[in-house]
């Protein structure tokens, strides 16, 4: 069942949207903030409380890549690898990172800290290239200027 906070939150969203099913992205990513990521019951208590089907809502899930269906670690580094990031140098920005945490793209480290994750153009290709930590973009990337902006991130 979506907690009190949870319920609040999403209908606060609904006066935005011109239907409760088109509020469901913004629903998940709230279920995500409070519990990390979206389980098959969170997809359930979200769908009976906007009166969609969870095989709708695992759709949309699908699509929209920055909501987690399976548990992430506690900090995610998304690692551009569209055309412009590619071009730059995003396989030495990940190559570097997966050997230093020693977790592939996709996976977790051991320890739960970081979810490596590719991710499609942020936006930013005249920085590239670029990765994003949690909601934080870095831009003009080298490996090693990489690897230490890990390090901030505890
Ligand atoms: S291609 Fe990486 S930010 Fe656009």
């Amino acid at each position: 069942m979506l907690s009190p906070e949870e319920q609040r939150e999403i209908e606060a969203e609904l006066p935005h949207y011109p239907t409760k099913q088109a509020v469901s992205i913004d629903a998940m990513k709230i279920v995500q903030k409070h519990r990390g990521w979206v389980s098959d019951e969170a997809l359930e208590d979200i769908g009976k409380f906007l009166g969609m089907s969870t095989s709708d809502l695992d759709g949309v899930a699908t699509f929209y890549n920055l909501i987690f269906r399976k548990p992430v670690g506690r900090h995610v580094v998304y690692i551009c690898d569209s055309v412009s990031c590619w071009i730059m140098g995003a396989t030495s920005i990940s190559d570097r990172l997966t050997a230093r945490c020693g977790a592939r793209l996709g996976e977790s480290t051991a320890d739960g800290r970081f979810t490596l994750l590719p991710i499609v153009c942020l936006g930013a290709c005249d920085h590239a290239p670029v990765m994003m930590v949690d909601d934080d973009l870095h831009l003009d990337l080298e490996p090693a200027k990489a690897e230490d902006i890990l390090d901030r991130y505890k």
